[in-house]
């Protein structure tokens, strides 16, 4: 425990008389402003938006050789943001998924050579499309299709789009370039929720029986064409410098937020949004891409190591937080079950805030996006952990930013009885509809 520590009682009331500071709304962005450049590249649950990042570099970032954390980077906002003013971005996600797209938001290209990889594709895909009639001929392409998820992509998808989805991921692998083949992996991955019977504006794993699903070859053309205007605004902005040697400024990796890939006292900032508890499924909600990309062999196992799920429980492990014990014994005379999840939750997101305390320098902050909820009658109040939490791993309360949620992809609405996010209206709980940003300062 630090000296001079703050209490968990003292905590609560900090938090209560906290009043919104609305210079953190960034109300007047349109998605245009907020899905710029790389940005608007892939959909994520729950990304937050590159103005945030933008202000709390120019607040705390007084070096311009700054290194850039982000523990749980998502689809890559931070790290984007990072590269984008030639600082060294570094970082961990558990979702497979969430590395692709990352790792390619991050990549500039440069703009002839990828109009030309692009056109170039366009025009072999052309050919597969059952209903074309082309000067050129039809190619034999054997549809790749992985074997071992036959029978969710048959759950997914139509018996058409099945075929023409499988030939055009054929034509993906054949290409060489292994930066041009994963910008069209992240082309693909986009459009499957379009092309599928995925309800459209639903992020949970809904079939809608009745939907028309997006052809494939029209789909990706549409979105590549966006893809391709994004890279070239981000590669008029990234540094020369950090563009011809992006690997040493680039350094992300699949895995755990209790482990990054850096040594102690690297780190100027970190910025991140941490998963919530028993909120989304990550590993469901990208299942489309996961089958089709062979990303995981098995959803359960690949669930369980992911922070915040419903698939977790601990029996011989403490939490440091008082608060966080008030929550959990709250919970357990309603709910053991979900006692167990909360409780699992706060003890990963302990051993989280230890790894930012070792990696970051004296000096340097590290800043946590999150809001509270309420689940099954009792008050999930996270930040306030967090804040407390910071503390045991030996930070100082720096600073706490009471703010309003701009429109990121955040339904407003819980499912009373799953505790889950919910976009219909049976939900009847209130989400987030204020958020924090926790901000720990390593003396
Ligand atoms: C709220 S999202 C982060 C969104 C990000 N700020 C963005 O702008 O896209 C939380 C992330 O935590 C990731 N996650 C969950 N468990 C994890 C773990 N054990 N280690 C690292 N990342 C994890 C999820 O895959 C998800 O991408």
């Amino acid at each position: 425990m630090r000296e001079n520590q703050i209490t968990h009682k003292e905590i609560l009331t900090l938090f209560n008389i906290k009043n919104i500071d609305y210079e953190w709304s960034f109300n007047k962005y349109k998605p245009s402003d907020t899905g710029k450049w790389t940005h608007n590249y892939h959909r994520y649950p729950a990304k937050f938006i590159p103005q945030l990042v933008e202000k709390l570099i120019d607040e705390y970032v007084t070096s311009r050789e700054a290194h850039i954390n982000d523990p749980f980077y998502g689809c890559g906002t931070t790290i984007v943001t990072a590269i984008s003013r030639g600082f060294k971005a570094s970082g961990t996600d558990i979702n497979r998924i969430a590395y692709l797209m990352t790792k390619v938001k991050s990549t500039p290209i440069e703009p002839t050579y990828l109009n030309e990889k692009i056109n170039q594709f366009l025009l072999t895909i052309k050919c597969l499309e059952s209903n074309q009639k082309t000067l050129f001929h039809l190619r034999d392409v054997e549809p790749l299709i992985p074997e071992k998820h036959i029978e969710r992509i048959n759950y997914w998808f139509t018996e058409e789009n099945k075929i023409e989805l499988g030939k055009i991921l054929r034509i993906i692998y054949e290409e060489d370039d292994g930066r041009i083949r994963d910008f069209l992996l992240v082309a693909f991955s986009h459009i499957l929720k379009n092309c599928s019977i995925w309800l459209q504006g639903s992020t949970k794993p809904t079939r809608d029986l009745k939907k028309k699903p997006a052809r494939p070859y029209e789909a990706l053309k549409r979105h590549l064409k966006k893809m391709e205007v994004g890279n070239n605004v981000f590669y008029k902005i990234v540094p020369k410098e950090v563009r011809d040697n992006l690997n040493k400024y680039l350094n992300i990796k699949i895995g755990d937020a209790r482990h990054q890939p850096v040594p102690d006292d690297s780190v100027d900032l970190i910025v991140t949004s941490s998963p919530y508890v028993t909120s989304y499924e990550y590993a469901d909600l990208h299942q489309l891409s996961t089958i089709w990309l062979d990303l995981a062999d098995d959803l359960t196992d690949y669930k369980k190591e992911f922070i915040g799920t419903s698939y977790k429980k601990y029996e011989n492990k403490r939490l440091r937080s008082r608060l966080a014990m008030d929550i959990v014994n709250k919970m357990t005379d309603r709910n053991r079950k979900m006692a167990k999840e909360i409780e699992a939750f706060f003890i990963d997101m302990e051993g989280v805030f230890d790894e930012s305390y070792r990696i970051l320098k004296h000096g340097g902050r590290c800043c946590y996006v999150i809001g509270n909820t309420r689940l099954k009658g009792v008050d999930v109040l996270n930040a306030e952990v967090f804040a407390e939490s910071l503390q045991y791993s030996g930070f100082k309360l720096d600073k706490i930013i009471k703010r309003e949620i701009p429109s990121k992809i955040l339904p407003q609405k819980r499912d009373e009885k799953t505790g889950r996010f919910a976009s219909n209206d049976n939900a009847n709980s209130e989400a987030y509809p204020v958020e924090y940003i926790v901000i720990g300062l390593k003396e």
